[in-house]
């Protein structure tokens, strides 16, 4: 069975996390800033991490050869071609506008560079998109719903928001007024959760968030209730099984909850979180999981229905995603 090309929804996608070391060595030429990485090797070789905040200081580090609108757009639609190229037929792609502002980068141009890939998007690759703020949690609330502001004033053309880096400490609770001001200014919303924190925190992304869909959500296994829950609500959860493992939440692929979740009734998909970073984009995560739990065209295909369904694409190019999805299961016989 070939996986390769299952079409398929991308709906957890930091695009700063698609920045690939010659992306980066080549931005950091042409933007004349000095890398603390000399060569590309040299920076290849910072790509080991222990944790989530290990890999957060070098995503962080890494974002500073993005400068201008060019930059923006340049990234994303390396992006766009990777993951169009593996399948991927709509993608909602995640941004950390706080990072380039507290860096000195315009919000305009952030959101400008990106905006203008993301337009051609269909045109150039057949692949329709959406674009979510995500907030940093490590930051104060304030700074969040400022950000949000100057968001809604520039018009930016997000659907939604999401939160997101160090997550131990900085719980849900944190960000209800956030939500509320998303809420009322009619974006959807979305929250990562339990990839490194408590099952608790997925409930509370729930009941104190409105969160409608959970980005990780891998430590809800470790809560028979929430589990139940979960399954009842057929509450999205976004896997990154790569991630999971690169970020050592999981020790081996082996040992990732997936399968368990997928037996559990959890509406589960499958995502490439930081593809830079963690080894592959949707294709790769596919391949892994056929090579190392054996998942056959059913199971890759429930996952992909999983991914178009709980997407915020209308109800149209679901049908179309979904039409498609069916043509792809009957080739594979
Ligand atoms: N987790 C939390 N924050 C992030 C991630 C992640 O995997 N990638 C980029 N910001
Ligand atoms: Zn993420």
């Amino acid at each position: 069975m070939t996986t390769r090309h299952v079409p398929a929804a991308e709906l957890h996608l930091h695009i700063e996390g698609t920045l690939e070391p010659e992306l980066i060595m080549e931005l950091a030429a042409r933007n004349g800033i000095e890398l603390p990485h000399a060569s590309l090797a040299d920076l290849r070789a910072q790509y080991q991490f222990t944790d989530l905040q290990s890999f957060l200081n070098l995503y962080y580090a890494n974002m500073s050869v993005l400068r201008t609108e060019a930059d923006f757009a340049d990234m994303t639609r390396a992006y766009l071609a990777r993951a169009s190229a593996g399948g991927v037929r709509h993608a909602e792609i995640m941004f950390d506008p706080q990072a380039h502002v507290a860096r000195g980068v315009p919000l305009a141009t952030a959101v400008n560079g990106i905006a203008a890939a993301l337009a051609a998007s269909e045109q150039e690759f057949g692949m329709t998109t959406a674009l979510i703020a995500a907030f940093l949690r490590d930051e104060p609330e304030q700074s969040a719903l400022e950000i949000l502001e100057d968001l809604l004033a520039l018009d930016a053309p997000i659907i939604g928001i999401g939160l997101d880096s160090a997550e131990v400490g900085n719980p849900p609770a944190k960000f209800v007024r956030l939500y509320e001001r998303a809420r009322s200014a009619g974006l959807r919303l979305i929250a990562h959760a339990g990839e490194e924190g408590p099952p608790s925190y997925v409930s509370d992304a729930l009941d104190l968030l409105g969160a409608e869909r959970i980005d990780h959500g891998i430590r809800s296994m470790e809560d028979p209730a929430l589990v139940a829950r979960l399954a009842a609500e057929q509450v999205p959860l976004t896997v990154c099984p790569l991630s999971n493992v690169r970020l050592r939440a999981v020790d081996t692929l082996a040992e990732h909850p997936l399968p368990q979740m997928l037996a559990a009734g959890l509406n589960v998909c499958v995502n490439s979180d930081d593809p830079a970073y963690f080894g592959g984009y949707v294709d790769d995560n596919f391949a892994a999981l056929v090579a190392g739990f054996g998942f056959d065209a059913d199971t890759v295909a429930t996952l992909a229905a999983n991914s178009i369904r709980s997407s915020f694409a209308g109800a149209d190019r679901k049908a179309a995603l979904l039409a498609e999805l069916g043509e792809w299961r009957t080739q594979q016989g």
